[in-house]
This record gives structure tokens, C-alpha cells and sequence, in this order.
């Protein structure tokens, strides 16, 4: 727990580079304070918020990092689209007190002459995300590894939409003995059920109601596990039929997976994560959800 000071407020400094990060954070470690890291791309939302709260709640300082990270992006991908807005990601910082905004230029993070990559190995990073959008999870594994490293937090923060990138980052930093604590915060949905992602912005309000198939067949789902259904398949079954309930959603993948090796299961268990894939016009969604857990959907909390 965070030993709370008198300055706990002060302002939000903006940080640009990772040299002036590393001796910012040194300074918190020499102080004697805690430290947590919240990695975004900027374009802050109500899950960002939480994630920050939380942060806020269990460190004695929180640096935000801001960047639109191009290396986890393929080509075709939306890089280019991407919402970009620092001024008021910054006002959302300051607001929330967070201490240090690191908000690199892309010649910051990767200099001229970069060249290293961080990749895993294994199912983890092979399939679902990692099968559709080869390079993602060697994009995010880099410049994670680099904030970790650089920040060297006590604790990084990350929203469990994103399942897939949470159990790679768990695993990275185990394997490289960073000592950072990663933490998996739940979703945050809006008042409708949609999970807040910074890509929702481009749904247009038709294809907004298609999306809702998404949270709707995760409930379903749920509410066939409660009601005591353990067999994969049939749990799979229910979300598709909810999800043809919406033919102008593109379902990519649904699937049914243990939520450390992302392997398929058969028999549902207390590990194991529904993951469903689906694009609406050019916006790519996904979601999960842990079956019969306190996270649930609990909707309403966004922004
Ligand atoms: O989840 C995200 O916003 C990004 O993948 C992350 C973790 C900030 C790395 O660029």
C-alpha cells in the first residue's frame, strides 16, 4: 500500500525520453516509494481511468506511458487510424494525479539504428491474436520490455480485454526476472455492454448495435456455465448462435481457452477465459470473459 505524503498531488511532469524516465523513477526507488507503470496509446477512456486509479491506490507514484506503439501494427492494420490525443490524455493524467506522463516520439523510442526484438515462443503467441496479426504480439513484447526495463515499476497495470497480450506480458516478465507484479484489471464496459477500447470511437451507431452481439453472447454464456454447463463446445455453441444474431458482424474467431497457455480446452475450469474476435465495418473488437466470476459483465460503469 502506497505510504501517502503531503505531496502526493504534485503536478504532472511530462517526461520524453527513456533516459529522463530511468533517472525519474530511480529517484522514486532511492525515495523509498513504490512505483506503478500504466502502458497505453494514449486516447484515454473510463478503462484507462480505473487502470490508473488502481495505481494510484496500490503505488506511491504512477507514471502513464503514452504511445502509439507502430511496431505492434501490420500492415493494413489501423496504425494510421489509430485516435491520437495527447493534450487531452494529458489533462486526464494530471486530473487523476498521476506523477510522470512519458510520452515518447517514435524517434525516442526507436532510434535510429534499433534492432532488437523481443519475442516469445509457444501457443501463447501463436494463436488467435497472434495467429491473425503476425508480428502484434512481437510489436507489444518489445516496447513492454523496454518501459518495464527503463521504469523498472513494482507493479504495471493492464485491462483483461485484452486476455491475450495480459498472458504475454505475464509471461515475459517472469521469464526476464523484471520484478514487476502484473496486474490484470477487469473490463470496463459502457452503460450498453460494449468493453471500452479506444477503436469503438469509429463505430457508427448501426454498427454499434451489431456489436452488442459481442457482450450478449459472452452473457449468454455465463448464464449457460451458472446454470452448470462444463463442456467447451457447447459453451462455444451458444456464443456463435448469439453472435448470428447480428449478420453484419465478422466473427474472426470464438474460442475457448485455459487463460495461461491460451490452449483450446475441452471441460471448462476455473482458469479458463471465452475469447470471441469479430470485426464491424473496418473496426476489429474483441472480448472476454471468465465464466462465472465476480468480473462477469458487469455494464454501466464506463464514461
Ligand atoms: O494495450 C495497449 O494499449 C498496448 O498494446 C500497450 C500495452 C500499451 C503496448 O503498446
Amino acid at each position: 500500500m502506497p505510504t501517502h505524503t503531503a505531496d502526493r498531488r504534485s503536478p504532472l511532469s511530462r517526461v520524453d525520453g527513456p533516459e529522463e524516465l530511468r533517472r525519474r523513477c530511480d529517484r522514486i526507488r532511492a525515495a523509498g516509494q513504490s512505483l506503478g507503470l500504466v502502458p497505453t496509446m494514449g486516447a484515454l477512456h473510463a478503462g484507462h481511468r480505473r487502470l490508473i486509479q488502481r495505481s494510484r491506490a496500490e503505488c506511491d507514484r504512477t507514471v502513464v506511458s503514452i504511445f502509439v506503439n507502430p511496431i505492434q501494427f501490420g500492415p493494413g492494420e489501423d496504425l494510421n487510424l489509430y485516435p491520437r490525443s495527447l493534450d487531452a490524455d494529458l489533462a486526464v493524467c494530471a486530473e487523476l494525479g498521476v506523477d510522470l506522463a512519458y510520452a515518447p516520439s517514435e524517434a525516442a523510442m526507436y532510434p535510429e539504428g534499433f534492432a532488437t526484438r523481443v519475442n516469445l515462443r509457444g501457443a501463447l503467441v501463436e494463436t488467435l491474436e497472434g495467429a491473425r496479426r503476425p508480428g502484434h504480439f512481437e510489436g507489444v513484447a518489445t516496447v513492454v520490455t523496454k518501459l518495464l526495463v527503463t521504469a523498472r515499476p513494482d507493479r504495471a497495470y493492464f485491462g483483461h480485454k485484452d486476455a491475450q497480450q495480459c498472458a504475454v506480458v505475464r509471461r515475459l516478465a517472469a521469464d526476464l526476472n523484471t520484478g514487476a507484479e502484473i496486474v490484470v484489471c477487469p473490463t470496463v464496459r459502457d452503460a450498453d455492454g460494449l468493453a471500452l477500447s479506444s477503436r469503438n470511437a469509429r463505430l457508427d451507431p448501426a454498427g454499434r448495435r451489431q456489436a452488442l452481439a459481442i457482450p450478449a453472447a459472452l452473457a449468454a454464456a455465463d448464464a449457460a456455465f451458472r446454470l452448470g454447463e462444463r463442456d467447451a463446445e457447447a459453451i462455444r455453441d451458444v456464443v456463435l448462435r448469439r453472435l448470428a444474431e447480428s449478420p453484419a458482424l465478422d466473427v474472426d474467431y470464438v474460442a475457448v481457452v485455459d487463460a495461461l497457455t491460451f490452449l483450446p480446452i475441452t471441460k471448462m475450469h476455473v482458469r479458463c477465459e471465452i475469447l470471441i474476435a469479430a470485426r464491424m465495418g473496418g473496426v476489429r473488437l474483441i472480448d472476454v470473459l471468465t465464466p462465472g466470476t465476480d468480473e462477469g459483465l458487469v455494464v454501466g460503469v464506463g464514461e
